[in-house]
């Protein structure tokens, strides 16, 4: 069933947002015009993704810049390897899996974003 999130113009296109609908965090994102719904945490350890970068289809986690592709979910890359320059104990912690993105489908009906749930 599809639920209002927002409305369309709330996202300007390049842009994202975090919503919350039936319980789940979910991040809403306006590829040029067209919205996509995809899980809120990072695959990797959980970062907020609404606070990274949303460059044409792939969004990039803040905090170890994994990339997913907004489309299908899918991780396109895991977190970025430790710099051999720094002597702190690496966040990217290659122990942690990176895993794809739940998505949800979007339609947009009389200027309002609509997301299925289900
Ligand atoms: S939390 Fe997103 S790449 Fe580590």
């Amino acid at each position: 069933m599809f639920i209002k999130a927002m409305e369309e113009k709330e996202i300007a296109p390049g842009g994202m947002k975090a919503v919350s609908l039936n319980g789940r965090s979910i991040v809403l994102c306006n590829h040029g015009g067209t919205f996509y719904a995809v899980e809120r945490a990072c695959g990797h350890a959980r970062a907020a993704l609404e606070r990274g970068a949303l460059t044409g289809w792939i969004l990039t986690c803040p905090l170890h810049y994994a990339q997913f592709d907004i489309r299908s979910g899918e991780a396109l890359s895991g977190p970025a390897p430790k710099s051999p320059e720094s002597g702190h104990p690496d966040p990217a912690s290659p122990a942690l899996a990176t895993a794809g993105l739940k998505t949800w489908p979007v339609r947009l009906e009389a200027g309002a974003v609509l997301v299925d749930m289900q």
